[in-house]
């Protein structure tokens, strides 16, 4: 991997641009397909940071398409198998390599499949005050961090930009996109989730939890899209150091103590070389 520009924000001229997430920025390919760039963006607690984080796209894009593949045959993912490079002009070459990727436009599900086998985040607040988990109830006695019976399955909505995901219980997302597809996605999530986190352990890495997005291809086939088993989208602990952070809670850590959540900040170089090195860390030791 070489990490040689950072990027912000991309600006291709040869597409046009769909939509910027907090993260990624995609541009159409023809009708059915998105180049999807990992941008150097960072978001904590829904908010985009002003600095962004070197080389953490292409960090992104690689422990996604290293799961992607590493799972396909649980569950087909968006990916076409086309370079990126391939539908951009010469002169765009340095936005998209190595933090892009080809893949088929779906009909996207709006609800983010969240998998939790540890207590964690708002899971472990949630559960010191009432005993459960989204609605789930767990057993007395468990601890901050502690490795939960299962997994469980905590859906949420996905919020449209400015908003903040809600979780709900699974009968809410019944009504949602209809019983049949929400068994499909929780079932998917949960077997996704086992064999990664089998997978992970044996690189000495905890996934404590993990948000995974799903679509609907053009045939009507249950796909998995965005990212995978990225810091970013996981929980991800060194396992014999448990508490120790391969994602970006020293960014919630710091901004929790040094800002108010929710505001834009710039970032002091500290936190953003700390972020930098964790990241490669989960990088390193998965990929
Ligand atoms: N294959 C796909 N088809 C359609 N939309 C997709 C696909 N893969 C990812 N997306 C969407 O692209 C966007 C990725 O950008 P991101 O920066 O992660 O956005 P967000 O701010 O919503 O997290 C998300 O809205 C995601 O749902
Ligand atoms: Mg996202």
């Amino acid at each position: 991997m070489t990490t040689t520009t950072t990027l912000f924000e991309t600006s291709l001229h040869s597409l046009p641009l769909l939509h910027r997430g907090k993260v990624r920025d995609n541009y159409a390919v023809g009708d059915d397909r998105i180049l999807m760039i990992a941008t150097d963006r960072i978001s904590a607690f829904d908010v985009v940071m002003a600095d962004p984080i070197p080389g953490k796209g292409e960090i992104l894009t690689q422990m996604a398409l290293f799961w992607f593949k590493k799972l396909e045959h649980i569950m087909p993912n968006h990916l076409t198998g086309e370079a990126p490079e391939s539908v951009v002009a010469p002169d765009e070459l340095d936005q998209v390599r190595g933090r892009a990727m080809l893949v088929k436009r779906l009909k996207p599900i709006p609800i983010e499949a969240v998998v939790r086998g540890y207590l964690a985040g708002s899971g472990w607040k949630e559960y010191q005050a009432t005993g459960t988990v989204c609605g789930v109830a767990l057993p007395p006695g468990l601890e901050k961090g502690s490795r939960l019976p299962e997994p469980i399955f905590t859906p949420a909505t996905k919020a449209e930009a400015g908003e903040h995901d809600e979780n709900i219980d699974f009968a809410t997302m019944e009504r949602t996109i209809g019983s049949d597809l929400a068994h499909q996605v929780r079932s998917a999530a949960l077997q996704l989730y086992a064999a990664a986190s089998e997978y992970a352990l044996t690189r000495g890495v905890i996934v404590a939890d993990t948000k995974f997005e799903f679509g609907l291809d053009l045939s009507g086939q249950l796909t998995v899209m965005d990212e995978m088993l990225t810091p970013d989208s996981s929980r991800l602990w060194v396992a014999i150091e448990k508490y120790k952070p391969l994602d970006k809670q020293p960014l919630r850590d710091w901004l929790t103590n040094n800002s108010q959540p929710g505001r834009v900040v710039r970032l002091p170089l500290t936190v953003v070389e700390s972020i930098e090195v964790t990241y490669k860390s989960a990088l390193l030791r998965i990929v």
